[in-house]
């Protein structure tokens, strides 16, 4: 049940590591374990024994802001006495964060020239589009839906749009909402000209404008709670790369879970290397390059 895939590793500097030593010394292997287990309760997140090494990069920062010098101290901690902020604090750092502007255009483009026109045509009479980037992580993809309709979809000025984020880790959520990124995350996957015209310039970071930051709201939520952030339906769902650190019964829950909040025109994309476990739920179609599903009514 491996579940990071290397792409899942950039950013962590741990991508081109070849390594099959995976503990320290001072570490045991029931540790990781019971680690590994209170990740998969807080995020479901499933951890594959192989990466074990992975814990000491990514709690390093938790371990020296609670004063911990290794990771037996903090599980000696976490079995002292439950403390579920630092629990979650556990699963949020060792989730993946990675994510960029327009990352796998394919979606964004089949939305600009063929889904987007469609449904705009079917909403006419509600003059409403409901959008949900489903584990935003630090807020990218939101800002790209926004940045697409500003630039592509004129026409939807005066409707009622709404670009939900959400995440499970409260850290990446604060960045999203701040709007404000590294000149390193404006250069990928962004034209120049979206750039100048959607970002304002501030020291090295640049700040995306108010104009967008309006369309997006983000907080915190687990997608794998017993119930979804959500009751009111969405027109178009963005479940990207997530899924994957689930196991196949998340999954198959939390796509259940997605299939009511959409309606039989509402699009669903997962990332470019997901797919619904149910496919009796899901009408799938290849367009562009890439695939969207429709939910099937029962
Ligand atoms: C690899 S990023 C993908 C970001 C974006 N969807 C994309 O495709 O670029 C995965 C995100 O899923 C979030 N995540 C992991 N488990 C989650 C859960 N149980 N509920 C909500 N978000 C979760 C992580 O915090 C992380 O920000």
């Amino acid at each position: 049940m491996a579940i990071e895939s290397v792409a899942g590793l950039a950013g962590t500097g741990l991508a081109g590591w070849s390594g099959t030593s995976t503990r320290t010394e001072s570490t045991s292997a029931a540790d990781y374990d019971y680690l590994r287990q209170l990740v998969m309760e807080h995020s479901r997140n499933v951890l594959d024994s192989s990466r074990d090494y992975l814990f000491e990069t990514r709690l390093a920062r938790l371990l020296r802001a609670r004063g911990l010098t290794n990771i037996e101290e903090l599980v000696q901690l976490l079995r002292l006495r439950r403390d579920s902020q630092l629990e979650h604090a556990v699963a949020e750092a060792m989730t993946i964060n990675e994510t960029s502007f327009f990352r796998d255009n394919r979606p964004f483009e089949l939305l600009r020239t063929e889904l987007l026109p469609k449904l705009i045509e079917a909403r006419m009479r509600t003059r409403r589009l409901r959008f949900w980037s489903a584990a935003c992580s630090t807020g990218q993809e939101a800002y790209s839906l926004a940045m697409l309709i500003r630039e592509h979809f004129p026409m939807l000025s005066g409707w009622q749009l709404t670009i939900e984020g959400t995440d499970l880790s409260t850290d990446v959520v604060a960045r999203a909402q701040s709007g404000r990124y590294p000149r390193i995350e404006i250069n990928r996957g962004l034209p120049a000209r979206h750039i100048v015209k959607y970002f304002d310039h501030a020291g090295e970071d640049w700040t995306v404008k108010p104009e967008l930051q309006q369309m997006c709201r983000f907080r915190q939520a687990n997608l794998c709670a017993p119930a979804l952030p959500f009751t009111e339906s969405f027109d178009v769902v963005m479940l990207r790369n997530v899924m994957l650190y689930f196991n196949q019964e998340t999954r198959k829950r939390l796509l259940a879970q997605v299939h009511k909040l959409l309606p039989s025109d509402g699009i669903l994309f997962l990332g470019s290397s997901e797919q619904p476990a149910d496919l009796s739920l899901w009408h799938s179609t290849l367009a562009g390059g890439t695939s969207y599903y429709r939910p099937r009514q029962s």
